[in-house]
């Protein structure tokens, strides 16, 4: 069991001052008191709860007689298991059915603001089709995997449902990730298939995506699992006789395999217990897991999600910002505006480029009606001053969403008022990767708003804090009149992910059987006087750098691949903009010394195992860490330092070394 003691122990943001309770904003289609009644009746009987919002939000081929079997002691949870349907025919054809042909599915932005595409959903259903008779082409068939490591165009989204669409699974990996990290997700997926495209842009700069694929393919035995590489060309010239890049045996210009296919595909009809995606998430130890998300399951909770805690309409256009590399981008861009028919803005730029107005700028020109985005990006944003968002029109603007980490009030304060202008509902949306949607969240007109609380758990999502140590429900409150301890879930929810890919052991020991009965979401969370949410953060080994989620393994693993690295040991420190950043300890191995171009390389060495976003702020080499005389690292003791919490280090008279941490203190003052 965790210890709340192993906590990341501060956020540094002031995240929980006394907060101040805001009311609710906007149109209530339900009061607070309707909430509460709604979510008992929802948590009573999930299978009834859910069966009837399956049966409104989704179309079926073939509908299903059981809502719910399995549950969390055996890990077999399968939802509408039985029923038949496919996910792409939800999200687009049907909309063109029942007349929504006409309306824009996708508006796109690109790195530059005049670089505007919209697709109808027509054009989408036609495009997806011929993608898919693309890929079939290539061989992919039902059940396959199909790698996407691609830049924010609308052929990434519409790759996506178009695997959807023939019943392949789209594993989706981040562009900023490296092709070490990109081999080893192809690897183990053991995916035949590779979508691509040459270039990314961002901020004006260029970058070479596919130079990084082919790197990734001459490591571990990943050209030999792969068998077509389709590449998309971010500036296609129907005239090139050649591609702009540098050919590989194996390598298809997928613009041109695209344009030759017929624009009609039936989608293949789907159990709604088959996998939909695969999704390549940090935990605390090992290789990242594969997390499987289920076609109908899935499909329901980015549908209802959506809808609910957006208060999204018809005709509204939903900008998230993420990348579709992260599952907000799955579920927030891709999946839950499009199954409820509206609009989705898909971005392919950075926040700050050309300037830092450039968010409210696009809500003005496309009248955006939903925005969301992370803690990490506001705080940026919010550095640069209110004059950015005091230019533009946002009346279009309803809604403003957050998700990522807990957002310290100051942060949501700014939100509120400089870019909401306080007339917009501040959504704070608690989930997870494994989660597959929103778990707690304010609903828009209905929950009283407190800044850094996620406030109430969503519908049929039945949450508990847990005694860490006892592993049964809190039921006092502390002298603060807090009930603290580790956010659990009682019972399954729809979108929840089923497995991790090949190793199911593995997901039963970090979700389901670390408190015998409940999910584990591995955060720390207390419930306040009122029972508002309020998340403080992981109690394992996983930092949250910019709303990325990091393993610290993973790093240190990174880390001692190099000959000068005996041990590393990698811990959290709280960042202004970041709200973590990367602090390292690198003990060196007997005859290798300290120096400036040990550290730079090390550095680069992160860059190229994980990627740019997983550097080191700080790397402090050392000759000896805190260990435990069972030779065990004590991170509690490094976090506190760099923490700046010395004179609250604890026991360290257990350290084989005690002299050792006196000395770390000096140096990472010295590097701070
Ligand atoms: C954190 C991102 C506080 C949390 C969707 C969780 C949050 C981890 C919030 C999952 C929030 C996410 N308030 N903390 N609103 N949203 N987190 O898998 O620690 O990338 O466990 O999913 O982010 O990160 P992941």
């Amino acid at each position: 069991m965790t210890s709340l003691n192993d906590q990341e122990s501060s956020k540094g943001l002031a995240a929980h001052e006394i907060p101040k309770l805001f009311d609710p904003i906007g149109k209530a289609s339900i009061s607070l008191e309707d909430y509460k009644q709604a979510h008992a009746e929802s948590i009573r009987d999930p299978s009834a709860y859910w069966s009837q919002q399956a049966k409104s939000y989704l179309d079926w081929y073939v509908p299903f007689d059981q809502a719910l079997t399995g549950d969390f002691s055996a890990g077999d949870i399968a939802w509408f298991a039985g029923g038949k349907l496919n996910v792409c025919y939800n999200a687009i054809d049907r909309h063109v059915r029942n007349g929504k042909a006409d309306q824009v599915a996708l508006v796109w932005e690109g790195d530059e603001p005049d670089d505007i595409r919209r697709l109808t959903y027509l054009d989408m259903q036609r495009k997806i089709s011929q993608i898919a008779n693309a890929l079939h082409a290539q061989g992919v068939r039902r059940g396959d995997v199909v790698t996407i490591y691609m830049p924010m165009i609308p052929e990434l989204p519409m790759t996506m449902l178009a695997c959807a669409r023939m019943g392949a699974m789209h594993s989706v990996v981040f562009a900023g990730f490296s092709s070490e990290a990109l081999a080893q997700r192809i690897s183990a997926a053991r995916s035949a298939f590779v979508v691509t495209a040459d270039l990314g842009k961002r901020g004006g700069k260029s970058i070479d995506l596919k130079g990084i694929v082919d790197a990734a393919r001459a490591k571990i035995d990943c050209e030999d699992i792969i068998t077509s590489v389709m590449v998309w060309e971010r500036f296609f010239d129907q005239d090139s006789e050649t591609a702009p890049y540098d050919m590989q045996p194996k390598d298809v210009r997928m613009d041109l395999l695209v344009a030759g296919q017929r624009p009609c595909h039936v989608p293949e009809w789907m159990d709604a217990e088959d996998g939909l995606f695969l999704l390549y998430t940090s935990g605390s130890t090992g290789t990242p897991k594969g997390l499987l998300h289920t076609t109908g399951g899935y499909a329901l909770y980015a549908a209802f999600t959506t809808k609910n805690s957006f208060a999204l309409e018809d005709g509204d256009l939903f900008a998230c910002v993420a990348d579709c590399g992260w599952i907000t981008g799955h579920t927030y861009v891709v999946y839950g505006a499009l199954l409820n028919g509206a609009t989705t803005f898909v971005f392919e730029s950075t926040p700050v480029y050309p300037d830092p107005g450039r968010y409210w700028d696009m809500v003005e020109r496309h009248k955006i009606t939903q925005f969301y985005t992370a803690p990490t990006a506001i705080r940026l944003l919010m550095r640069y001053g209110d004059h950015h968002p005091a230019k533009y029109d946002m009346s279009s603007v309803k809604v403003l969403g957050t998700v990522g980490e807990p957002i310290n009030p100051e942060a949501w304060r700014w939100y509120f008022e400089a870019v909401g202008k306080s007339k917009c509902t501040i959504v704070d949306t608690y989930w997870q990767t494994e989660t597959g949607g929103h778990i707690v969240t304010n609903f828009p007109g209905v929950t009283p708003m407190k800044p850094g609380s996620c406030t109430f758990p969503s519908y049929g999502i039945d949450t508990v804090i847990l005694d860490p140590m006892s592993g049964e429900p809190v039921t006092e409150a502390n002298e603060k009149g807090h009930k603290e301890g580790v956010l659990a879930v009682r019972q399954p929810w729809p979108g929840m992910a089923r497995t991790c890919l090949g190793d199911h052991h593995r997901f039963m020991t970090t979700y389901l059987k670390v408190y015998e009965g409940y999910y584990f979401t591995g955060d720390s969370a207390y419930l306040d006087q009122d029972g508002f949410h309020w998340i403080v953060g992981r109690v394992d080994d996983v930092l949250n750098v910019s709303g990325h989620r990091i393993g610290t393994a993973e790093v240190e693993s990174a880390l001692v691949s190099h000959a000068a690295v005996a041990q590393a040991a990698v811990v959290g420190q709280p960042h202004e903009i970041k709200g973590q950043s990367i602090a390292a300890f690198v003990m060196l191995t007997d005859g290798f010394s300290e120096s400036e171009s040990l550290i730079k390389e090390l550095r680069s060495l992160v860059r190229q195992e994980i990627g740019g976003f997983a550097q080191p702020d700080l790397i402090c080499a050392t000759q000896s860490l805190p260990m435990t005389r069972s030779g065990k690292i004590m991170r509690r003791i490094l976090r506190k330092i760099v923490c700046n919490e010395v004179e609250s280090l604890g026991d360290t008279s257990t350290l084989a070394d005690p002299s050792i941490v006196d000395e770390l203190i000096a140096k990472v003052a010295e590097l701070q």
